[in-house]
Formats: structure tokens, C-alpha cells, sequence
């Protein structure tokens, strides 16, 4: 049995302690804004942070996380309104959505770091995650305006 927190709140998981983080957080946990992609770490769409740092939970076994904070697009604000989601909103960065929450925990994990990152920055941050719809020119002015609001909260 593992005990994880998740979004602040302890949660108990008695399934198989290889069972990746993802399926734990969206069929045990209903957190479905981290999707699923690849499932071998090659196209970031399931980027959470643990202890702060981006991580991709489609290889994070659940037993890796025990008594560490997990932290979902679900938990990454309040109410919507971390500067990250305000510039993407403001900038319509997403098509159709289904890499977006991997960006934007990537792109709040630069930002926690590197508080005004340049395009190389940037470039080197976000290369892992993948968008088949190409918003890349988009994710990178969002996290540009959101560095520049002061983005990391
Ligand atoms: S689903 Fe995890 S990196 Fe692709
Ligand atoms: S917005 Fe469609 S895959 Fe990125």
C-alpha cells in the first residue's frame, strides 16, 4: 500500500506499487487533465511535478512518490489562475488541448527555476514535450508573457 499526496490531500493506493503514477491519478483519483501519450517518456503529455520538478508519470511507478508532493494541473492553482494558464488563455495557445497541461507543468517548472528564461531557455525546457499541433510559437510568447506577470508564483 502507498500513501501519496496529491494536490496537497494524502491519498492510500493498495493496488500493484509498479502501477504508474498516471493511472493511479486519473482512474483512482479522477485527475484526468494529465493524459496519456506515449507511455515511455518521449512526448511529455503526462508531466506532473514531484516535490516541485517536472516528472513524466507515465514511467513514475506509484511507489516512487511515496510521502513526496505530487502536484496536477488540477492543483497548479486554485482557480485558473496562475500566470501561466492567464497568458495561455490570453494567448488562445491551445488547438486541440491534448498537450497542454504537460506544457504548461513543464513551462511552471522553468519558470520556478529560470524566472525570465530566453528563447534557448525555453527551447531547452520544452523540447520533451510535443505538440502534434504545432503550438510551439504560441507556448513559447505564453511563457514569455507569464515570466513577464511575474510567472512562477
Ligand atoms: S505519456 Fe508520458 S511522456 Fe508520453
Ligand atoms: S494542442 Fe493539439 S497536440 Fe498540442
Amino acid at each position: 500500500m502507498a500513501t501519496i499526496k496529491v494536490n496537497g490531500t494524502e491519498h492510500r493506493f493498495d493496488g500493484d506499487p509498479d502501477t504508474p503514477l498516471l493511472w493511479v491519478l486519473r482512474d483512482e483519483l479522477g485527475l484526468t487533465g494529465t493524459k496519456y501519450g506515449c507511455g515511455i517518456a518521449q512526448c511529455g503529455v503526462c508531466t506532473v511535478h514531484v516535490d516541485g520538478t517536472a516528472s513524466r508519470a507515465c514511467i513514475t511507478p506509484v511507489s516512487a512518490v511515496e510521502g513526496r508532493a505530487v502536484t496536477t494541473i488540477e492543483g497548479l492553482s486554485a482557480d485558473g489562475d496562475h500566470p501561466l494558464q492567464v497568458a495561455w488563455r490570453a494567448l488562445n495557445v491551445s488547438q486541440c488541448g491534448y498537450c497542454q497541461t504537460g506544457q504548461i507543468m513543464q513551462a511552471a517548472d522553468l519558470l520556478g527555476s529560470v524566472p525570465n528564461p530566453t528563447d534557448a531557455d525555453i527551447d531547452a525546457a520544452m523540447q520533451g514535450n510535443l505538440c502534434r499541433c504545432g503550438t510551439y510559437t504560441r507556448v513559447r510568447a505564453a511563457i514569455k508573457q507569464a515570466a513577464a506577470q511575474g510567472g512562477s508564483r
